[in-house]
């Protein structure tokens, strides 16, 4: 029997609605097809952006969202999307699939979708091949009311006012694609580059350093070490990759083994943030600065008959488990992980969205969103989990995730996933001290861990409630169900 204690009375810190983030690339059909048709597309939009996208979106209460790369950021010249359509310069996108970019796609585009979503821009600048200038006058452009040159421009552009502009990452991957850095180029790079990312009138940046890939805990030792005092967060990069880079799992034909194996590899994120936090505290002990885990997710092999440089994979059971491990986990750390972005969200890698022309598909990740987005803004609340280990033959040890936060309105949301491909667990949830008025649940569940939603089927695997538990005086007593993820959301008097 496992066991879950939930101690309502200790307050944890918030957990800022930004771990709900997502991550929209340059990359295959995520923007142009995803998000942006354009205004003569016979696809239903508003101003060019795909409606049925955008209430999707709403629904989940998407908090921010990071735009233009990933590795693309570094390629990215800002003035090439920008003014008539017409004049935009096209380029050809080297990174991903060697197609041509017409730039229609912009920062007025971008920034205009955010305040559409009423979420928070998060743009990553170019300093792999970017200049100073550049990164600086992108800044101007966005944010300064008033006369200059940029904002002439701006104006000129139609946009008279100022946008808001909340995150700002200095670069993406400099280790890699951003430029093949070494940690200590890259953090003198840093300190140069940030200098000019200025704070015009009422408007606050929060400046985001590359930070390292996985496990790299020599690159985040020498950016605290040299650039804490000039950053608010420090990025982390980490991909759930079963098998290898080389062999990747298909996303939708996997066996048993490959889903344990993927548990695991998902729990990994845990001991990253733990053991990059460690390092981080040295410098920062009072955590000010964010853990930024601003790209994050399964990738697996592109789906047969797609272009391979475009990412696009299907999504099922198993990718929703993944995301609530995730969730969980960010929860867990919210006194360190500040924001968080699932990589991406339309069409690539672990999507929350599929579109094909005109239709939709809400993937199981995206159901785990919709289940877990009453925790954005919410207080954490401390839990331990106990006896949720397998039973020695099967992968992972810990077969159960779990966190709990308690809302403005007073209830508590508890998220679980259940992660044994057969068996059901039992679990006693504790909540010492507290009676308990009321319970609702809520369940993302199918027969088979391979089940996914497609364009002929798009409802295969849906939220349905749960009833499966019983309340006695402190103690909620429930079976969770094999392969499940799980919400509760409870009413109580302390
Ligand atoms: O999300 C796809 C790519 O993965 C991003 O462009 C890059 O930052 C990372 O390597």
């Amino acid at each position: 029997m496992a066991k879950l204690v939930i101690n309502t009375h200790k307050k944890g810190p918030t957990i800022q609605k930004e771990i709900y983030g997502h991550f929209a690339e340059h990359l295959g059909r995520c923007i142009y097809e995803g998000i942006w048709v354009g205004t003569d597309s016979a696809i239903p939009n508003i101003r060019g952006y795909r409606i049925d996208v955008i209430e999707a979106l709403k629904h989940i209460k998407i908090p921010t969202l990071r735009w233009p790369g990933g590795c693309f950021a570094d390629e990215y010249h800002w003035k090439d999307g920008i003014g008539p359509y017409e004049t935009r310069k096209q380029m050809i996108n080297t990174h991903w699939g060697g197609v041509l970019e017409n730039n229609h796609f912009g920062t007025h585009e971008f920034l205009d979708l955010c305040e559409l979503l009423e979420c928070e821009p998060y743009i990553t600048g170019n300093v792999g091949s970017g200049t100073v200038q550049e990164m600086a006058e992108w800044v101007e452009y966005i944010t300064l009311e008033g006369t200059s040159p940029m904002a002439n421009l701006r104006a000129q552009n139609g946009r008279e006012k100022p946008w808001r502009l909340t995150y700002f990452g200095v670069g993406n991957e400099n280790w890699g694609c951003g430029g093949n850095m070494r940690a200590e180029y890259y953090a003198d790079l840093y300190r140069r580059y940030q200098t000019y990312v200025r704070q015009f009138g009422p408007n606050r940046i929060y400046k985001i350093a590359c930070g390292p890939s996985t496990d790299d805990y020599h690159w985040t030792e020498v950016l605290m070490r040299e650039a804490a005092s000039h950053m608010q967060g420090l990025s982390l990069h980490y991909y759930t990759v079963p098998g290898s880079w080389q062999n990747k799992n298909s996303a939708t034909a996997f066996s048993e083994q490959d889903w344990y194996e993927t548990m695991e590899k998902a729990q990994y994120m845990d001991q990253l943030i733990v053991r990059h936090s460690a390092i981080m505290d040295r410098y920062d002990p009072d955590r000010k600065i964010g853990l930024i885990v601003d790209e994050w997710g399964t990738w697996f092999q592109n789906e047969p008959g797609t272009n391979p440089g475009f990412l696009y994979q299907q999504n099922t059971l198993r990718d929703a488990l993944v995301a609530a491990i995730h969730l969980n986990s960010f929860n867990n750390h919210a006194d360190r992980v500040k924001i968080a972005n699932i990589a991406q969200l339309v069409n690539v890698l672990q999507a929350p969205l599929l579109t094909e022309g005109a239709k939709l598909v809400k993937t199981p990740t995206y159901h785990v969103f919709d289940m877990f987005k009453e925790h954005q803004n919410a207080e954490l609340v401390e839990t331990y989990l106990e006896g949720h280990q397998g039973d020695g033959n099967e992968k992972p040890q810990n077969l159960i995730s779990a966190s709990a936060s308690r809302g403005k309105d007073g209830k508590i949301l508890i998220t679980l996933g259940q992660m044994h491909t057969t068996k059901e667990v039992p679990l006693n949830i504790m909540l010492p001290g507290a009676t308990i008025k009321n319970c609702s649940g809520r369940i993302l569940n199918a027969s088979r861990i391979q089940e996914h939603n497609t364009f002929a089927e798009p409802e295969r695997i849906t939220i349905k409630p749960f009833t499966g538990f019983s309340l006695k005086g402190e103690k909620i007593e429930i079976n969770l169900p094999a392969h499940s993820v799980l919400s509760l959301t409870v009413e109580v008097t302390d």
